[in-house]
């Protein structure tokens, strides 16, 4: 009996220690223990060993310690589904994150953001000005006025409404507005969308973008305005490429002119972007005209300026080989990916 009482305690104080991480030692404890080979079968066995005045002591010991190796079994069981079952929960650091698209700069942000910062170095600020614009900033203030035959150069959205309201067909409105600010001297660029009335094509739509350039100290000459559009195509289409002003004509500027480059694609040589010119028009420009100055309450002949504008649409075409200028605003993602997030 005594015996027996030792083996029932060394074994329990074994069983008690054990511990198991996964359903593998469970089984192996299962079938050390309580299997049909197992201690717990064993001992009990022992039984027959014991004195006849003893068995009803013995008998109760040995259930007992049955059912300690039974609950110890289940807790097991139960421990280690838990702890399988908490892994699987857990958050897995290693694993790759959930990825999400990134988009990319829009190719005409690109072309904007590029001409901008290079007139950026030069010292320009950034203006910007309505899209919905009044008759007087879009056109009476730009030496326009009304049923002036130069308002036909740009086929306009009127707003029916009020007749007095357009979309701004042109940059140049912001030019008036920053000139009303009162504040002297002026040196901004002006990036934007514009409207015109024109029938959707691959070359031509109704909405495109500018950037616009303005210039307003004393003393600028048309050598100061020559000189910074030098530099920018410099900087924007390489040290050897050729420039050239042609005589053209602006209503808000004077003298005005269109300036070329040769073309970047063929060289000069002649191509079908250039067709056969060997030249890109680019932007239009001139001395602002005395007229506007005095329209926004500067004196004339104190102050003197220039002013640019350009297109982004077509430079950026020619850059990125896109031959159909709906594209820009289609939103095709698989036209859009293509562009680098750069800039
Ligand atoms: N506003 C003119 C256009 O849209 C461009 C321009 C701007 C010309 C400034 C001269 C000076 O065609």
């Amino acid at each position: 009996m005594e015996n027996l009482l030792k083996q029932i305690e060394s074994h329990k104080s074994e069983i008690a220690a054990f511990s198991a991480t996964d359903a593998n030692a469970v089984e192996e404890f299962r079938i050390k223990y309580l299997g049909t080979k197992g201690l717990v079968k064993a001992i009990m066995g022992e039984m027959k060993n014991v004195a006849p005045e003893n068995k009803k002591e013995a008998g109760q010991l040995l259930n007992e310690f049955k059912l300690f190796v039974e609950n110890k079994f289940d807790t097991l069981k139960e421990s280690t589904a838990n702890g399988q079952q908490a892994s699987a929960n857990a958050i897995d650091l290693s694993l790759p994150g959930d990825t999400l698209p990134i988009g990319s700069r829009h190719p005409v942000v690109l072309m904007r953001n590029r001409i901008v910062s290079i007139f950026q170095r030069l010292g320009f600020a950034v203006a910007d000005g309505p899209e919905i614009e009044d008759d007087w900033h879009n056109f009476g203030a730009l030496n326009l006025p009304e049923h002036h035959p130069a308002r036909d150069m740009q086929d306009t959205f009127y707003i029916q409404q009020n007749p007095d309201w357009v979309l701004r067909t042109h940059t140049s409105n912001v030019q008036i507005r920053e000139m009303e600010k009162g504040k002297l001297p002026i040196r901004v660029v002006i990036p934007g969308r514009v409207y015109r009335n024109e029938t959707v094509s691959a070359r031509s739509h109704c909405f495109f973008h500018q950037v616009e350039g303005l210039y307003i100290d004393e003393n600028v000459s048309f050598a100061d305005l020559k000189q910074t559009l030098y530099f920018f195509v410099k900087e924007m289409y390489g040290k050897d490429v050729k420039v050239r002003f042609r005589p053209s004509y602006f209503p808000f500027t004077e003298p005005s002119a269109e300036m070329d480059v040769s073309c970047f694609i063929c060289g000069g040589s002649g191509c079908n972007i250039c067709k056969k010119t060997g030249w890109v028009e680019i932007l239009g420009c001139g001395m602002v005209h005395p007229n506007v100055l005095t329209n926004c309450g500067i004196d004339p002949n104190k102050y003197t300026g220039f002013a640019f504008g350009m297109g982004i649409e077509r430079p950026a075409m020619l850059k990125y080989g896109i031959n159909d200028i709906r594209l820009f605003s289609e939103n095709d993602v698989r036209f859009l990916k293509q562009f680098t997030s750069a800039i």
